[in-house]
């Protein structure tokens, strides 16, 4: 039996990737999952770089790592993800202690290749774009609690200036319709009650179908729902790009999905959205979420913000602050633009101090702040439906669950509830969670 040692970097579609990884080595039961490096016969660094110093990152973790194959040379070295896929043979280069270097799209590959690396010690390398491919080497997603999270499709194109994920995960690809179903039946057949429909762009899906026709989000989100045993479906991330009247429509008629929406929407300005190349106008996104609120009055939306992208000046981020009032937003993910090696807008001057990006930063996340405790407040004394998800680390007395809108609820309930939805009068509103009672 040997060890394996996985750390992930990044976004759920990584988490994801790395889960299948796992799975993928486990299969022979020659490979076993450990928590300590000191132990691992494979150590295996999954990366992500979305935001910056992603490579210095990446050295640096292999720099420690290196410490370790100084004391034990048979322990193999391999690095995945973005990061690999962009830099290639380069990792190598700097670090020739590095074994295998596998991409986005060739993960499925990592036993064979790790094979070849215990009988000849060269590096091996390979970060092709196989569409679909390893799909085809996946196993069942395992079960790892009542929610499970599933690929739906892979890539982006839409190639927004500062973005690496086109150029890390290729264009993009919908998996076969039947497949996602299938999965996700199988996913409920073992208790799973609640999933996330994973992609890049999950609203551009187009999956071919038996007949040769074509499921797009719209009827997939549909399928999903008549699944038994799915109560509730999530999706991350869509693009107000394609947020077309047919998925707004599924709002209506469809009450698994639930009342919660993250629409990235990157800024408030119109000329920042076209330096960034996003395609659509403030204007466009807020008739988007207009729709949604006549399809789905409770509808509660969240976001991804840039701060400090080339040319945004203080009338532009005051636009966005205008934005984020008006919309409400409940969430957001929020960062300060970081220039990614080989995008368009690195090419675009810079002439924003990081002292004032950091400030704009600050005064955006204050602003979403307050709102999302304002949402909560409004929870107070009302009904919400919670899939129950294990026992509170607080209160060993006390279980937890999510409603809805993400927001985490202890309770006092009894251990058969785990796994099932429960209904609960919200009594208590903290910052990070909510107190509720069963009714
Ligand atoms: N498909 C999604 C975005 C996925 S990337 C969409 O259309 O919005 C996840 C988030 O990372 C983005 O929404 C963006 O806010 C952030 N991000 C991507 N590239 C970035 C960069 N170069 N600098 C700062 N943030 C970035
Ligand atoms: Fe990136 Fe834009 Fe696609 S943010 S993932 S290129 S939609």
């Amino acid at each position: 039996m040997k060890f394996i040692y996985i750390k992930t970097w990044g976004c759920q579609m990584n988490e994801y990737d790395s889960s299948m990884i796992i799975s993928l080595l486990q299969k022979k039961n020659e490979y076993s999952l450990t928590e300590s490096v000191e132990n691992a016969d494979i150590l295996i660094l999954n990366t992500c770089s979305i935001r910056e110093k992603a490579q210095e990152k990446l050295f640096h973790q292999l720099g420690r790592w290196k410490k370790i194959k100084n004391k034990n040379p048979e322990v193999i070295i391999a690095v995945g993800g973005c990061v690999a896929t962009q830099e290639g043979k380069e990792i190598f280069k700097r670090a020739n202690y590095v074994d295998i270097i596998f991409g986005t799209q060739t993960l499925h590959r990592l036993p064979k290749m790790i094979t070849e690396v215990e009988k000849h010690r060269n590096l091996s390398i390979d970060i092709s774009f196989p569409k679909l491919e390893k799909f085809k080497y996946f196993l069942q997603p395992k079960k790892t609690g009542y929610t499970a999270s599933i690929s739906i499709m892979e890539g982006c194109n839409k190639y927004c200036s500062f973005c690496v994920v086109p150029y890390t995960r290729g264009n993009e690809i919908s998996r076969p319709c039947d497949d996602v179903l299938f999965e996700i039946s199988m996913l409920a057949e073992n208790g799973v009650r609640e999933i996330n429909l994973l992609g890049q762009n999950v609203n551009a899906y187009q999956g071919p179908t038996f007949d040769g026709k074509v499921c797009y989000f719209s009827e997939l989100i549909r399928l999903v729902a008549e699944i038994d045993g799915i109560d509730r479906i999530r999706f991350t991330t869509s693009n107000p790009l394609e947020f077309t009247d047919d998925i707004i429509e599924v709002y209506k008629d469809t009450p698994k999905l639930v009342s919660f929406l993250h629409l990235p929407v990157q800024s408030g300005s119109n000329k920042i959205l076209n330096l960034m190349k996003r395609s659509y106008t403030v204007e466009e996104y807020e008739s988007i979420i207009k729709k949604l609120i006549i399809a789905r009055p409770n509808i509660q939306i969240s976001s991804d913000f840039i701060v400090g992208f080339p040319g945004e000046s203080e009338r532009d981020f005051q636009e966005t602050i205008l934005l984020i009032k008006k919309i409400n937003f409940d969430m957001s993910f929020s960062f300060i633009y970081s220039a990614r090696p080989g995008t368009p807008a690195s090419e675009i001057e810079d002439n924003l101090n990081i002292e004032e990006k950091k400030k704009r930063l600050y005064i955006l996340q204050n602003h979403i702040n307050v709102q999302t405790m304002s949402w909560s407040r409004k929870m107070f004394g009302s009904i919400q439906s919670i899939l129950v998800e294990g026992v509170s680390n607080k209160n060993i007395m006390e279980l937890y669950g999510r409603t809805e809108n993400n927001r985490i609820v202890t309770f006092k309930g009894s251990p058969n509830m785990i796994g099932q939805f429960a209904n609960l009068k919200i009594k208590k509103i903290h910052t990070h969670s909510l107190k509720g009672e069963l009714i």
